[in-house]
């Protein structure tokens, strides 16, 4: 059976990104309960896969939430047999659970772009296509791409390498409107997203800087894709999908937030994390329990001492004294730059 991604992008238009080291299972877990569309795996090289598909680190990244699937699984690399041979191995290993092989070709991150992977296919489109067409053969799912606008402004060509992985056999193409020199800084260009879903028939996400529910519904309505992605915009804030369906739905402004409801999912994301890893997990966590109360009041306090945390207990123990000061200091009205923290 293979799965219908315009099907699945039309039934909810706002999916989330994938982030290597933050969108692991229990968080995308999260997310669709708060009403996410589709969920991406974090990127998962195909040559460390080739190498061992049963370690502790394939394990992990392979490993989809029930509440998530079907959910598109992202591979990276640039040796069309390693890419091929990894990509029916998930297929045989997890069948219908997979909606689609995503292939990432906008990764920044010198290590990969210097082994020719990730962004650095934007400028090696045929072997970028026979990627794509390879995949897709092996693996019997559709094959969708993630790309950048380009290189760098000199070498924007996010049009013609869309039409060209289309061509090559692509199902969907997820467009970040970034070059691979701004890595995530300056403005993604909504315009070059539009762009690419002027050109191809496939279905086209949008990415970048859809850091609310209002920037989800703009960027719909500027570019016309046909479903939006959420990353950053997530971190910490899993309340940024159902806020962006009554937005896009309902035309609702629904309120953020209380500083209960953050700390409360701070506790329960940190649980399901070491519950999914270990207690190893708490390191990955610290950055989570930080983004969960950015704008809160005392927030700055409880960033240093939570990075310096040796344990989930501690991170527990924290957020119990961080809840209690919070309830020991109210203040009447949050400063302008507070987000809503009534405990
Ligand atoms: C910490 C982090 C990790 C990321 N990891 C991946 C990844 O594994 N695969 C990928 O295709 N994109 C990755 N991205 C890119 C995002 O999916 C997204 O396209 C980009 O952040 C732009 O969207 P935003 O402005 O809404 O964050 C990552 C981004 C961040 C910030």
């Amino acid at each position: 059976m293979t799965t219908d991604l315009r099907a699945l992008l039309l039934a909810n238009n706002v999916v989330l990104g994938p982030m290597a080291g933050v969108t692991e299972a229990p968080f995308r877990a999260i997310c669709k309960r708060f009403g996410c569309g589709l969920t991406y795996t974090e990127m998962v090289s195909a040559k460390a896969l080739s190498y061992n598909a049963t370690s502790r680190m394939a394990r992990i990244l392979l490993t989809l939430a029930p509440e998530e699937t079907p959910c598109i699984v992202q591979l990276y690399g640039a040796e069309p047999d390693h890419m091929a041979t990894q990509a029916r191995m998930i297929a045989e290993r997890l069948g219908n659970d997979v909606a689609a092989i995503d292939i990432n070709m906008g990764c920044p991150v010198g290590k990969v772009v210097g082994r020719g992977e990730g962004s650095a296919l934007m400028r090696t489109p045929a072997l970028a296509r026979d990627i794509v067409s390879r995949v897709a053969e092996a693996s019997g799912l559709p094959v969708t791409v993630k790309i950048r606008a380009g290189w760098d402004a000199d070498s924007v060509n996010a049009v013609e390498f869309a039409r060209a992985m289309e061509s090559a056999g692509a199902s969907a193409i997820a467009v970040h409107g970034r070059t691979r020199k701004q890595f995530y800084t300056g403005r993604a260009d909504w315009d070059v997203v539009a762009a690419v879903k002027a050109a191809v028939a496939v279905p086209v996400i949008g990415s970048g800087d859809v850091l609310t529910a209002a920037d989800a519904k703009a960027m719909l309505e500027h570019t016309g894709v046909d479903a939006v992605m959420v990353a950053r915009g997530a971190q910490g804030n899993p309340w940024i999908f159902r806020e962006a369906r009554a937005l896009i739905d309902r035309g609702e402004v629904l309120p953020p937030p209380t500083a209960r409801e953050r700390l409360d999912m701070a506790r329960e994301h940190g649980r399901a994390l070491i519950a999914y890893d270990g207690e190893r997990a708490y390191k990955r966590m610290r950055k989570h329990v930080v983004w969960y109360v950015v704008g809160m009041a005392g927030a700055t306090y409880f960033r240093d001492r939570a990075f310096k945390a040796g344990s989930w207990q501690e991170l527990e123990d924290l957020l119990t004294e961080y809840e209690e000061w919070l309830r020991a200091h109210p203040r009447s009205r949050p400063r302008p730059d507070e987000a809503s923290w009534t405990l």
